[in-house]
């Protein structure tokens, strides 16, 4: 049977991890994968989360299993951080899953239930984990613009453009902050004017939130999916506590279906419980269960807001200092565009032989379509990426 086997193409973001760990220059640099990073290249524990454990060693007193859900506390804690009070509670089903990735593969499954012809749209760049999963899948699948080299911004104008021919019942999905991997968003207005151009096509929105926290704060990077969780009747949201809790290995993540009344949502809650069933049986608890005690502990609460947004502040000024370098070095503000960008990544806008070179020439590894993770920056490799990407003639 295994000789029937050829081999599969490789995850570009996780093999570069893979050649940066194997080049032996100390000088080296990462900027791939997305994980936070501090001053000194360490992803640590955030400080809630450790107490949050030391508490639940304490305390804890059955590993017996969950529900096929997950605890559903967990539930109510991520629907009210991730939605607000945009829907009623008894509109919105949810299960962990493993990972945001989990939810995402759990949507898919879902939609494949529910309408396995819809064509799933998603933005050009994505995180290429979407359409492989997608395509993986067996799903129909589509494209629609999304990002404007030239000016560094979102391009609002093809993306209403392409969305123009979903038809009803396709599902669209969209990066509900921080995209990823351009760092390219869209305002409130234009969420205003996705959501009305989706209403008039009766698509599905389905919302993959990865990095709520690391944009513009909580609140506002959660505001346009509150939005799109308001306008429908129908929204798949897979919502991940890797990033902002910094629990990346514990595979925390959850699946939310808006559904139009308390009936449905029943109906979805069981079918994505079965999913569950299918796939894993019951999902990861310890890292759900940290992220319950931290949401339900109001001192616990503060001071995991207080890190992630040190956190936050510190991506943005390294972006700040960033586009400073290269407003010097260039003698332009052709760089600019990422001070303006939020969250982790910034789409540096450049050819893969560029890339290459900055790699090949200065140890500087980014995703091969010029993504850079921010925070694998410092005050003092800042200066260096900018003088590498001007030697390299960016
Ligand atoms: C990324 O985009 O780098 C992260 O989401 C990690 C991953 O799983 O790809």
């Amino acid at each position: 049977m295994l000789e029937h086997l050829s081999e599969q193409p490789k995850d570009k973001i996780l093999s570069l991890s893979e050649a940066y760990r194997e080049d032996p220059r100390t000088t080296k640099v990462d900027l791939g994968v997305g994980v936070y990073k501090d001053a000194s290249g360490h992803t640590p524990v955030m400080r809630a989360v450790k107490a949050a454990e030391q508490r639940l060693v304490e305390q804890q007193d059955t590993k017996a299993y969950t529900g096929l859900a997950g605890d559903p506390q967990f539930s109510n804690v991520m629907i009210k951080l991730v939605l607000g009070d945009a829907v009623p509670r008894d509109r919105v089903a949810a299960v962990a899953t493993p990972g945001g990735t989990g939810a995402i593969r759990q949507g898919l499954e879902l939609i494949k239930l529910a309408a396995p012809d819809a064509t799933i749209w998603y933005s050009d760049p994505t995180w290429p984990n979407h359409p492989s999963i997608i395509n993986y899948l067996g799903m129909k699948s589509k494209t629609y613009r999304y990002f404007d080299a030239n000016t560094g911004n979102v391009n609002y104008v093809g993306m209403l453009t392409d969305l123009g021919a979903v038809m009803p019942g396709d599902v669209v999905l969209l990066h509900g902050c921080c995209h990823n991997p351009t760092g390219a968003n869209l305002t409130m207005p234009q969420w205003k004017g996705v959501i009305e151009l989706l209403q008039q096509k009766s698509a599905v929105p389905f919302i993959d939130i990865a990095y709520q926290g690391f944009g513009d704060g909580l609140e506002k990077d959660g505001a346009g999916t509150q939005a799109v969780a308001a306008a429908f009747d129908n929204v798949l949201i897979a919502a991940s506590c890797s990033k902002n809790f910094g629990i990346y290995r514990e595979r925390t993540g959850i699946l939310m279906a808006v559904a139009k009344d308390s009936d449905e949502c029943k109906i979805a809650q069981q079918n994505m419980a079965f999913l569950n069933r299918q796939n894993f049986s019951f999902p990861p608890d310890h890292g759900a269960r940290v992220v319950t005690t931290i949401l339900t502990d109001p001192e616990l609460r503060a001071d995991w807001q207080a890190e992630l947004e040190e956190v936050r502040l510190g991506m943005l000024d390294l972006r700040a200092q960033l586009a400073d370098e290269l407003r010097k070095r260039s003698n332009s503000d052709r760089f600019d565009f990422l001070a303006e960008h939020r969250g982790m990544f910034s789409r540096l806008g450049t050819t893969p032989d560029k890339v290459e070179t900055l790699r090949r020439d200065h140890g500087i590894y980014m995703v091969g379509d010029s993504r850079m993770n921010i925070a694998g920056l410092n005050a003092d490799t800042v200066p260096v990426l900018a003088q590498a990407i001007i030697d390299a003639g960016i």
